[in-house]
């Protein structure tokens, strides 16, 4: 379970200062799955940076079961998000020179898993997202919407707790993005995980069992009860 209390990010550009979150407080349950919605600059990925242990906020805590990621050893850290948490960009973000295999093997070296098992895993993971014929393929020989799904696995090969994306189909076509975002529903069901995703897609936003809205840095939360 995520607790954040008080939770503030201020970023310093000269004599400005700009509180990209603004004392936010939010619980997310374990194997919940959160929509975060939001104009430009409102703080989405400032959040998803603080979730994911990426960044420290100013001030307040940010409790992943009970362990402050705020708090935490530059070491620590590293191993908390190698070991429990996924993610998932707007941009692929995949090793060009790898194929999708390699890059997914790539999350689990950090975790000291040995060769033939990160092979194992990387095929079993790659074919789970659809790819199953594909594991031998540079990203520049992938449509996209693989591209991402090789992302999406890299980022669920460790079976991490959460999953995080950030405008995760944000780079990819409409009948693209619905097969990215039923895909990533899907394995937030099959593997029990807690799923944060930031979308500007209303559509997606409207399935979402909870809805987080961030303005200046703010968050309001909606339960959706249709949903
Ligand atoms: N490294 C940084 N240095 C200075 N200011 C930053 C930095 N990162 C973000 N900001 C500022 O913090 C605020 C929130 O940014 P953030 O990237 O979280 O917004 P966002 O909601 O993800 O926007 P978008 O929808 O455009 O991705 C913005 O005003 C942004 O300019
Ligand atoms: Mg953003």
């Amino acid at each position: 379970m995520y607790q954040l209390s008080g939770v503030t990010k201020r970023y310093r550009r000269g004599k400005a200062t700009v509180d990209a979150l603004a004392g936010v407080d939010l619980i997310i349950e374990d194997g919940g799955r959160l929509v975060i919605q939001g104009p430009t600059g409102g703080g989405k990925s400032t959040l998803l940076q603080m979730l994911g242990g990426l960044d420290r906020p100013t001030a307040g805590t940010v409790e992943l079961d009970g362990v402050d990621l705020a708090r935490l050893s530059e070491a620590r850290l590293t191993k908390v998000r190698a070991q429990n948490i996924g993610f998932v960009f707007q941009s692929f973000n995949l090793i060009p020179t790898l194929t999708a295999q390699e890059n997914v093997e790539t999350a689990l070296v950090p975790l000291g898993v040995k060769a033939a098992a990160r092979r194992e895993r990387a095929a079993e993971v790659l074919a789970s997202v659809g790819l199953g014929e594909r594991l031998s393929h540079l990203p520049g020989e992938m449509s996209g919407g693989q591209q991402q799904r090789v992302a999406i696995a890299r980022a669920l090969v460790k079976r991490p707790k959460v999953l995080l994306a950030d405008e995760p189909t944000g780079n990819l076509d409409e009948s693209m993005r619905d097969e990215i975002v039923e895909l990533l529903e899907g394995l937030w069901k099959e593997y029990g995980l807690t799923f944060v995703m930031v979308t500007h897609d209303s559509a997606i936003a409207r399935r979402a069992p909870r809805l987080a809205t961030i303005r200046k840095g703010k968050v309001a939360i909606a339960d959706n009860v249709d949903a």
